[in-house]
């Protein structure tokens, strides 16, 4: 579990309905461990109290630039100093236009230009705002000043409308800023996941596929870009959002995760196979509906080539290489077997078939056995989990 303890953060909340998620966002973040502040604009305060926040955060809540009694206490300037981090959220259209102009026409957008700690912004509007060419122009500016655009993300919208303008989740957003307080052990490091189920066709209607909901290898993409990586994610079918900072080519079939897969090979340090790939495949695909007859239909399936034991027997295999076992039983012994027998340096290995874990849970719990060693991750969200991988596979490579 990431943690933030030991940061202070400065949590500016403009003016949008996602401001009511300001109250979650401050405990939360108050869970991690960070000591927060909270700054409100005018437009905020038709959303949310100041009462409410400084309830959460235990201070008192900042709204003017010119309130006396305040400035006493803590002047800007010395709140700007005081930050380690300034997380806006939720950042509107107007908020992300003033801080790239760089006005200083309220606290907030004072603070943003006096502090020198890194400024995350999580926009949330309108779906038609966010793509306003005057929107994306100020996200942009704001980019290439090294400010951190978290979301947002696609969905439905307070406006009755859906689309992408919806703020980040609160547990998301803490994530992100903890993760930014972690060493980039990755920086400089390129790792490749495979993620999601396959879909094999029967016809033009029908597939054969698998449950699986690619969580635990996105969770694995994004924790490795958290560090630093620079993640390429090959991603079966599945409703999932490209984690920030990570490249993704989505795929369908298992012939085309192993072509994506392999293509992708060289100049990795790493790959991790989290994808439920299909061991079959129908041996003929029909170009038209199978119609259905008397008695049972008989499918002849053919085996799809094994895309981890491919990659660690590879010219340009990557220096660390770790698959996933997902075992209804005996799970120490498949997965000591298939660490011998794909060769890989590591293997992930779960229980499946129990409620609330493995395939389509939040939760899972892991032991990762490999030669010479193993070790067991407690039942923990898959976000944690993949940062206690990821950090196995830093300290794999950091050994050399
Ligand atoms: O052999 P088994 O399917 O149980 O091994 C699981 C591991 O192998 C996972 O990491 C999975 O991504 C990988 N795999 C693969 N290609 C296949 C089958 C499994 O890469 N065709």
């Amino acid at each position: 579990m990431l943690e933030l303890r030991g940061q202070r953060v400065l949590l500016g909340v403009s003016g949008g309905i996602a401001a009511y998620k300001s109250a979650d966002l401050v405990r939360r973040l108050r869970e991690a461990g960070a000591e927060v502040r909270v700054v409100l604009t005018a437009g905020a305060e038709h959303f949310i109290t100041a009462t409410t926040l400084q309830a959460l955060s235990g201070h008192p809540v900042r709204t003017s630039l010119w309130d006396a009694a305040a400035e006493a206490a803590m002047g800007h300037i010395e709140l700007a100093r005081w930050a380690t981090q300034v997380l806006v959220a939720p950042a509107t259209a107007d908020l992300l236009a003033r801080v790239a102009q760089g006005r200083a026409d309220d606290l907030l957008t004072t603070l943003c230009l006096a502090t020198e700690a890194p400024i995350a912004v999580a926009p949330a509007m309108n779906r038609v705002m966010w793509a306003n060419p005057s929107t994306q122009a100020n996200v942009a500016t704001l980019r290439a000043r090294g400010v951190r655009v978290l979301g947002p993300m696609a969905g439905s919208q307070a406006c009755g409308e859906t689309g992408e303008g919806r703020m980040r989740e609160p547990a998301d957003l803490v994530d992100d800023l903890a993760a930014s307080a972690v060493p980039p052990r990755l920086a400089g490091r390129r790792l490749l996941v495979s993620a999601g189920p396959t879909f094999e066709d029967l016809d033009p209607v029908r597939f054969l596929g698998n449950r699986s909901s690619g969580r635990m290898g996105f969770a694995i993409a994004e924790a490795a870009a958290q560090v630093g990586a620079e993640v390429l994610l090959v991603a079966g079918p599945v409703k999932l959002a490209t984690p920030v900072g990570v490249r993704r080519i989505d795929v369908r079939s298992a012939a085309e995760m192993h072509a994506a897969v392999i293509g992708a090979l060289p100049g990795q340090d790493a790959y991790v196979g989290a994808a439920a790939v299909a061991d079959y495949r129908p041996a003929a695909v029909a170009d038209r509906k199978i119609k259905k007859g008397e008695g049972a239909m008989l499918l002849t399936l053919e085996r799809t080539a094994d895309i981890l034991a491919e990659v660690a027997a590879h010219p340009a295999r990557p220096r660390c290489v770790l698959g996933f076992a997902a075992e209804t039983h005996d799970v120490a012994d498949y997965a000591r077997g298939k660490l011998a027998a794909k060769k890989v340096d590591a293997i992930a290995a779960n229980l499946v078939g129990r409620p609330g874990s493995g395939f389509d849970a939040d939760e899972n719990a892991l032991t990762l056995y490999w030669n010479g060693g193993e070790r067991e991750f407690a039942t923990a969200r898959k976000t944690d989990l993949a940062h206690g991988l990821v950090g196995w596979i830093a300290d794999r490579l950091e050994a050399g």
